[in-house]
């Protein structure tokens, strides 16, 4: 049996034999990037680097990401949706291109993992008017030994990826997919049609453009290749499994949730184990990470506090007692232990946090139930009001995603327009706005978001100078409006306190300091007394930026070349960010 463990160690190890750097999974949460809410794939955090900017690492890298992805997050419950997966992934930047990386991918899966080279069918580009047909790639494919019928061309909607966001690199892939036999369609079919035949399992991106804001596909100077493989759909397909929830990763869960639910086990409790599975694993990863986050309202604490939530709902169903949840919890903590070890380093506030959260909701979970019940007699129309439906959130604490959910198991709809207006009212923010930048993609890397990032940074620096040195970066989002910054403090700061530190920061923009970067060891970053928030992730060799007599950083940037054009910097909000940790919003006028 192909394990997790092993395919994540073959891999890792067949890439550096070929002198990639192996890069450490970078958090779940990206740095200064507006438009996306977690890392969705293994390229997120590289995206400087795809564009040109130099990475530590050398111009091959190789790694495990942690990714989430909860646009099909009511699909989970089948038997390959997750919201949490790990990408294996490798890249060339500016380095070797479609011929060296595909002949690798195939000798990785028919060398390595022994998969039949009869097995595999590729697609690629069919060309358009934004890029010729990917003939090369599909010339490689045929050289290695690919019959020309398991080589289906396929048009953009396909063989296209990225930009992640609205703007950024991009380009035709060629994907890779194994045949299970005897499955799908009789006819005679290719990768695009999705009677289950064609498992997708690799896919190998030719970053050769970036989509600017107009819509068009400019030529990158540095051509680079983005691969990504789902570890999870990949053990599942190696061991011949039907779904990914039988890998060894989910084993003992599994056997918890069998053994805790007393119910017939059929289609819809298999349903409920794999809700439940799949949120929790997605939970602690977001509680246990490096940048942790909490349930709260907003942002990245909505979606797991969504998870958390839901996951109780299913519980409940499954008349499972939800002290199963932090048990599942100590579960993934152990599996991943040597992999993830923040999970581990964590463990005390993950179990916590995961503790009160299905506390509080535990406690209006029933009520609100019951009060849906009761709703679902009163409506007209099989239509519930905005009003009802944000009563249930605003009192029972049930996101509107899983009333949605609940009016779909009743058919019956919402007003979400109405519910809009009821949680604007509230001044809530709004939870769609959230799952829309979710969906969004990644950020325009402007100038704006680099003079904000600078400007973070001598926020950092002056925070640290006026209140305690202890002080370090617990979250930074950066959008083109403005720079939002959370921070270790356990009070509010004073108005003093709030206008001293816009003063030293409008002190350090009108000194006129160059911003300067430089490459070296950590230990030599260390040494200089440059300031890193995860420091035991860096990998050997770090980037520096210096704002002389301000701030020293370990940093991926991008960043303003001088702070003189940084313009003034004003905080417009102090609050509290989670229990010890404040939060800041500025911008630059
Ligand atoms: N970025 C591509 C994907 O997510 C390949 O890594 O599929």
């Amino acid at each position: 049996m192909i394990t997790s463990n092993i395919l994540r160690q073959k891999y890792l190890d067949f890439f550096r034999e070929r002198n990639h750097t192996i890069i450490p999974s970078s958090s779940l949460i990206p740095d200064n990037d507006p438009t996306v809410l977690f890392t969705t794939a293994g390229m997120h955090p590289l995206v400087p680097y795809l564009l040109g900017a130099k990475h530590p690492g050398g111009v091959r890298l190789a790694n495990v990401q942690k990714c989430v992805r909860t646009v099909d997050i009511d699909n989970v419950g089948d038997a390959t949706h997750c919201t949490f997966f790990e990408m294996l992934g490798n890249w060339s930047l500016g380095d070797y291109f479609k011929k060296e990386s595909i002949t690798w991918s195939y000798e990785f899966l028919t060398k390595v993992l022994n998969i039949d080279p009869k097995c595999l069918a590729v697609s690629v580009f069919e060309g358009d008017a934004d890029a010729p047909r990917d003939e090369t790639s599909a010339k490689v494919w045929a050289d290695l030994g690919i019959d020309k019928d398991r080589i289906f061309y396929l048009p953009k909607k396909n063989n296209w990826w990225g930009p992640a966001g609205i703007t950024g690199p991009c380009g035709p892939d060629t994907e890779i997919f194994v045949i299970i036999q005897d499955k799908g369609c009789k006819e005679k079919c290719g990768p695009d049609c999705d009677c289950g035949r064609y498992v997708e399992i690799w896919n190998n991106v030719f970053m050769e453009y970036n989509k600017d804001s107009n819509g068009i596909y400019k030529p990158l100077d540095q051509k680079n290749v983005d691969t990504g493989m789902g570890l999870e759909r990949t053990v599942a397909m190696l061991n011949g499994f039907k779904s990914v929830y039988e890998i060894d990763i989910f084993t003992d869960v599994f056997n918890l949730l069998k053994e805790s639910c007393k119910l017939e086990y059929n289609d819809k409790t298999i349903r409920g184990m794999r809700v439940i599975a799949d949120h929790i694993r997605t939970a602690v990863f977001m509680l246990g990470d490096e940048k942790g986050i909490t349930p709260s309202n907003t942002d990245q604490g909505y979606i797991l506090r969504r998870l958390i939530r839901r996951a109780l709902r299913f519980a409940r169903q499954l008349e499972i007692s939800s002290t199963i949840l932090s048990d599942i919890a100590k579960i993934y903590i152990n599996v991943y232990k040597d992999v993830y070890t923040e999970l581990h380093e964590n463990e005390e506030t993950v179990i916590d946090e995961l503790e009160k959260e299905v506390k509080r909701f535990e406690s209006t979970l029933q009520q609100g139930l019951k009060e849906f019940e009761k709703l679902l007699k009163y409506i007209q129309n099989s239509r519930i009001s905005g009003k009802a439906a944000f009563r249930l959130y605003e009192t029972f604490g049930f996101p509107i995603e899983m009333t949605q959910e609940l009016a779909n198991d009743n058919n019956v709809t919402i007003d979400m327009e109405g519910y809009e207006i009821s949680a604007k009212e509230h001044q809530i923010k709004s939870q769609a706005g959230a799952e829309q930048k979710f969906k969004g993609g990644l950020a325009d890397t402007g100038l704006k978001t680099a003079h904000l990032h600078t400007a973070t940074h001598l926020l950092l620096a002056s925070l640290k100078k006026l209140l305690s040195p202890d002080i370090s970066q617990k979250g930074s989002n950066i959008t083109a409006e403005r720079l939002r910054f959370d921070f270790n403090f356990p009070r509010p700061l004073t108005i003093e306190e709030l206008n001293t530190i816009e003063n030293m920061v409008n002190q350090g923009i009108a000194a006129s300091v160059d911003i300067t970067c430089e490459e070296m060891s950590l230990e030599d970053a260390k040494k200089a007394g440059a300031t890193g928030v995860f420091e035991s992730k860096y990998q050997d060799i770090v980037k520096v930026y210096t704002i002389e007599n301000y701030s020293k950083e370990i940093c991926g940037g991008p960043h303003a070349s001088n702070t003189r054009d940084l313009g003034k910097f004003r905080i417009i909000k102090e609050q509290s960010s989670s229990n010890g940790v404040r939060r800041i919003k500025a911008i630059l006028e």
